[in-house]
């Protein structure tokens, strides 16, 4: 039933084979989506290398050098899709950054400018490339940002990414409101704790899985397959009367009180 054929992809956030990103692109390819890729490139082109092969099976249409930071990027981004795509249907934000001495001991102590950097990357990415987005979705389209708990609930270590993913959901029911009209629908999946590059940043994130493995109700965490699987839902047109949501994919955890 999920059917996303004809509908163009850009994914965003693939580092590697454990990117939650990673196992989206999968779904949303296998449910028939054209898929377009955007890496964070750097000096050596390592991350160009790796991602290219990752994605090889998937055949994206689309490869683009993308550094949120960088508003010429971003901008070389959307005009790649008009040029090469015409429209945008799908845009898939998975991506966030704080420096890792910002992720552990006492947040009163957190920096200007890692506070800056966290927010900018990891919230004002999302409005800045839905902005970018809202043109080119002509024929109405779905956006998808990854959130996690800490957003809504204080979690050890989390500290001033708890405070970015607050930001972002708040922007997710912002840029619902905005672009709903457009028949553009925004929503975040707040997922359980996976072991990925990024989260291996955040102090303790085993011991945080291994909580969640002894009390969420399905008693384990999630895989970045079963995100993928609800981005996909949230990108094909069966969700097409949910906007501005959050949808918990973390085996039901959320729900705990003890
Ligand atoms: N892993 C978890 O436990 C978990 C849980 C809930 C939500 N999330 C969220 O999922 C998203 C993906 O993270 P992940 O866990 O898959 O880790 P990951 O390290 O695989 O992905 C993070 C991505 O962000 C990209 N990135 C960082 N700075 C960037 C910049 N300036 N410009 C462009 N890209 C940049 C990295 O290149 C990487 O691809 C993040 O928003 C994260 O907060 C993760």
């Amino acid at each position: 039933m999920l059917n996303l054929a004809g509908k163009n992809a850009l994914v965003t956030g693939i580092a590697n084979n454990r990117s939650i990103a990673w196992g989206i692109a999968q779904q949303l390819h296998s449910s028939g989506a054209n898929i377009g890729i955007t890496y964070l490139p750097d000096d050596r082109g390592k991350m160009e290398k790796k991602v290219a092969e990752l994605v090889e099976p998937l055949s994206p249409s689309l490869f683009i050098p993308c550094n949120v930071e960088n508003d010429e990027q971003i901008q070389s981004t959307f005009n790649t899709i008009a040029e090469k795509w015409g429209k945008l249907d799908i845009l898939i934000h998975c991506l966030a950054f704080a420096n890792k001495e910002d992720l552990t001991g006492n947040f009163s102590q957190t920096s200007r400018p890692g506070f800056n950097k966290a927010l900018e990357v990891s919230t004002y990415s999302l409005i800045q490339l839905a902005g970018a987005a809202k043109p080119l979705m002509t024929e109405g389209g779905s956006i998808v940002t990854l959130t996690y708990l800490g957003g809504v609930k204080v979690v050890p270590n989390y500290n001033v990414m708890g405070i970015a993913k607050a930001g972002l959901e708040m922007s997710v029911r912002y840029l619902a409101s905005e672009l709903g009209p457009s028949n553009i629908r925004v929503n975040a999946i707040s997922a359980g704790p996976i072991r990925t590059l990024a989260s291996s940043a955040v102090g303790g994130i085993l011991d945080m899985i291994h909580h969640v493995e002894q009390v969420a109700p399905l008693r384990r965490t999630v895989t970045q397959l079963e995100v993928g699987n609800a981005a996909a839902f949230l990108s094909s047109d069966l969700a097409s009367g949910i906007t501005g949501q959050v949808l918990y994919v973390d085996a039901g955890y959320e729900i705990m009180g003890m």
